[in-house]
């Protein structure tokens, strides 16, 4: 199952037990108090193995606050795209645990398909490969899927996608096959799928990479353009002019797979040192 399977399966669940909540009903517990000032997401020690004793990630602490735009520095190998995953509810951590909005991610949230779905409405996750997202026959019904999961149809369902595609400047691909296109091309189609479900939070998984130069800038001011609307971003990359254009604070992966650094963009990007000793720059 790919990450939008498994979201719109989630979606179908809660649907077919008609218990599709709004966003703010995620918690079954009154919220508490503090619920207000919580970070978005929270990582507390999260350690992560694909296989035992092979770590991906180790003793993770990671708060992002609502309304941040954050860099996921790291060279290859070092765990952004993993981080991305448990921040987006794709996998559970090994260790530690997460955290959305002061409620704790454990197994009896999991269970519960009303809040689950109801995380996954407020939380997109645009993957590094495109091709693991897109799955329909036309790009117009890639980016329908998902409203039409949640409930969207007739016109209603029909603006949405147009805002989408409008969003992406991507309308004259709308009749194309997605498994068609270019690689830059299906980054936009995946990243309109996922708007089209007004996501609060974005997770993006090196949205550069593919894109020539001008969709590049375009990108750049898009991201921009997100965050200053109020999403909340986390942006996992090593295209270190893009994280500079959009992101405010960040935090570096070293390549034992620990945060060895974190602080205000300018900051980071400003230590050539430290980008060395992380393997951003030679
Ligand atoms: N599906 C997987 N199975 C086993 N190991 C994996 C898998 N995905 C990633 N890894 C390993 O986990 C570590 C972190 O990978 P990843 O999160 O993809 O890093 P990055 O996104 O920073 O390149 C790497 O050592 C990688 O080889
Ligand atoms: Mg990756």
């Amino acid at each position: 199952m790919n990450a939008r399977h498994a979201v719109h399966f989630a979606a179908v669940k809660a649907e077919s037990a008609r218990a599709v909540p709004s966003c703010a009903d995620m918690p079954t517990n009154p919220a508490p108090p503090t619920a207000a000032l919580a970070p978005a997401l929270a990582l507390q020690g999260v350690s992560y193995e694909y296989a035992p004793g092979i770590p991906a990630l180790l003793e993770v602490h990671l708060e992002v606050p609502v309304g941040q735009s954050l860099a996921l520095l790291g060279a290859n190998g070092s765990g952004k795209s993993t981080l991305l995953k448990i921040l987006a509810g794709l996998l559970m951590p090994t260790r530690g645990r997460m955290l959305a909005w002061g409620t704790p991610l454990d197994r009896r949230f999991w269970q519960d398909d009303a809040r689950a779905s109801a995380f996954r409405r407020r939380v997109g996750l645009l993957m590094q490969n495109s091709d693991a997202q897109l799955f329909c026959t036309t790009v117009w019904e890639e980016i329908a899927f998902g409203p039409a999961q949640l409930g969207l149809e007739g016109h209603a369902l029909q603006a949405r996608v147009q805002e989408a595609l409008e969003l992406l400047q991507i309308g004259p691909l709308a009749g194309r096959s997605p498994h068609r296109l270019s690689g830059g091309e299906k980054k936009k189609v995946a990243l309109a799928a996922i708007l089209a479900l007004k996501p609060e939070i974005l997770l993006l998984d090196e949205p550069s990479t593919g894109l020539d130069p001008r969709s590049q800038a375009w990108l750049a001011a898009f991201l921009s353009q997100l965050h200053a609307a109020g999403h909340t971003l986390v942006l996992a990359s090593h295209d270190l002019d893009l994280v500079g254009k959009v992101c405010i604070s960040g935090v570096i992966l070293g390549e034992d797979h620990r945060v060895m650094a974190s602080g205000s963009i300018p900051r980071l990007l400003g230590d050539s040192a430290l980008l060395r000793q992380a393997n951003l720059i030679a």
